[in-house]
């Protein structure tokens, strides 16, 4: 089920991948292993800290296979049914070393293996090493995300009293629905911004606002860096699945990562929920720690906790600001009870099954999406009763197209394999691009990109596409 086009690969030195194995992992490696030995010294249980000195251990031992160039060894059976799967792809490859092996797979495998020295221990099966950085990181965006919660909570408040807005009351229906495409827009690229975690890039979400907005020179720059935008052919599915008058309608997200990004995936399933362009989101996180900040099921509920609790959360200081000596600031009143406005928003959405959360082991085996029809039929069939499914980052975007090196002009459909036409799987990809595979740009535009400066050079790497500065909305309606 995979494609002939070949991977990247760690070998090729002109890829991110090159750059990723031999740079950024081993420094994701020590990141946990302090982590975990902070947690150790800390612990007064005998058993459970000798337990957590052998993880420690363990992941020293990948660290210095992986900067060794060793072999990547049969993972460890933890009873999971995925664990067959990454051994028998590693014996199909031959047993690869880590600086020659597709990029895709032993990045999955690494995430895979340090869970395994988890989900074999007897007192830190559900410890996850990544959850301190993530929350902390969430702390760190608290303007943007007081400012969004505060825009949220008005837009409620005008869809709930769309009827009688004062900008859209004499409206025709083809200019209420340009309004409702702008501000469809708008959520949706908050969304995808969220990605990059680039908050400079967050823009207005009022009716009011829209022909202002439209004029800014912030949001036209901005709009500038998203390369493919389909945007609009993702709202036109919602709008006409609405039209059918079909009762229940729903939108998929595979979920990303935590914290800010969370909250703005929150944010948009909310506002689709609340605007009617669909009735129930199912969201999909993973099952474990994964990619350092991915979503996992605890996330989910850390962050409702931490916007109940929002005074606590954020004038509690945290352990670097007592390094630092800083005293966080107050959190006002009016956000205060914007954040309690919001929590209850998301958790009545919640409690009454609108939004629900649905792990599925699939998100983290080793192979790309070209594999999900075949491998995983059960969600196969549960994305067809989709309306729309959007798969949030660089990494679902690297799956999609199976972090294959595409030319960058190859049909992002074409790009889907058995995910593309005939699917019957309605793709949306939000990405701002932070790996090499990028497809569906016009011609001439990659070598445009290369040429600008830190862009990689005529026949260099696509630099341009490491960053996360640039983004592409990829949608394809899966028909044949
Ligand atoms: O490309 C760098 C990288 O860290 C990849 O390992 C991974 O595909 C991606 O970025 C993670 O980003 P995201 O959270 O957007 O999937
Ligand atoms: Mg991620």
């Amino acid at each position: 089920y995979d494609t002939k086009t070949p991977p990247y690969s760690t070998s090729d030195k002109n890829s991110f991948a090159s750059v990723s194995a031999r740079d950024r992992w081993p420094v994701i490696l020590t990141g946990a292993i302090d982590d975990i030995h902070k947690a150790v010294s800390h612990e007064s249980d005998g058993a459970k800290r000798e337990e957590g000195k052998q993880i420690t251990a363990g992941l020293a031992k990948l660290k210095y296979e992986l900067q060794h160039d060793r072999q990547l060894s049969p993972l460890v059976d933890d009873g999971s049914p995925d664990i067959a799967g990454y051994n028998k792809e590693l014996e199909q490859r031959g047993n690869p070393k880590w600086f020659d092996v597709p990029w895709l797979f032993s990045e999955c495998y690494l995430y895979r293996r340090m869970a395994t020295l988890f989900s074999t221990s007897q007192h830190w099966k559900r410890y996850d090493v990544f959850s301190k950085q993530k929350m902390s990181t969430f702390r760190s965006s608290r303007p943007a995300v007081l400012e969004l919660a505060a825009r949220y909570n008005d837009l409620t408040k005008q869809l709930q009293s769309s009827a009688t807005s004062s900008a859209l009351a004499n409206a025709s229906e083809a200019e209420r629905t340009q309004a409702e495409q702008a501000v469809f827009s708008e959520m949706c690229e908050i969304c995808l911004w969220g990605n990059a975690t680039d908050l400079s890039l967050l823009t207005n979400l009022t009716y009011d606002d829209i022909q202002k907005l439209q004029g800014s020179e912030s949001r036209k720059a901005n709009e500038a860096n998203i390369l493919v935008n389909d945007f609009p052919a993702a709202f036109a599915t919602l709008k006409q699945a609405q039209r059918s008058g079909a009762k229940e309608r729903r939108v998929d997200i595979v979920l990303d990562n935590a914290g800010f990004e969370l909250f703005v995936d929150l944010l948009l399933a909310g506002y689709l929920l609340q605007s009617g362009l669909a009735t129930h989101v199912v969201l999909h996180p993973k099952n474990i720690p994964w990619f350092v900040s991915d979503v996992v099921p605890k996330d989910f509920s850390d962050l409702l906790t931490a916007l109940v609790n929002a005074k606590k959360f954020y004038e509690t200081p945290s352990e670097d600001d007592q390094a630092r000596g800083v005293t966080p600031e107050p959190l006002s009143s009016k956000a205060e009870a914007d954040l309690q406005a919001l929590f209850g928003n998301w958790s009545t959405l919640y409690a009454e099954g609108q939004i629900v959360l649905r792990p599925n082991g699939f998100w983290t085996e080793g192979g790309s999406f070209w594999r999900l029809p075949a491998t995983a039929p059960d969600l196969y069939a549960d994305l067809k009763d989709s309306e729309l499914v959007i798969f949030k980052g660089d990494l679902n975007y690297r799956k999609l197209t199976a972090d294959a090196m595409w030319a960058a002009t190859t049909p992002f459909a074409a790009a889907l394999g058995p995910m593309g036409p005939g699917s019957g799987v309605r793709v949306l990809a939000l990405r701002t691009c932070k790996a090499d595979v990028v497809v569906g740009l016009p011609e001439g535009e990659d070598e445009r990109l290369k040429g600008m400066e830190g862009g990689g050079g005529k026949d260099g790497p696509r630099k341009w596409a490491w960053s996360g500065k640039w983004a592409v909305v990829s949608f394809c309606d899966g028909k044949a």
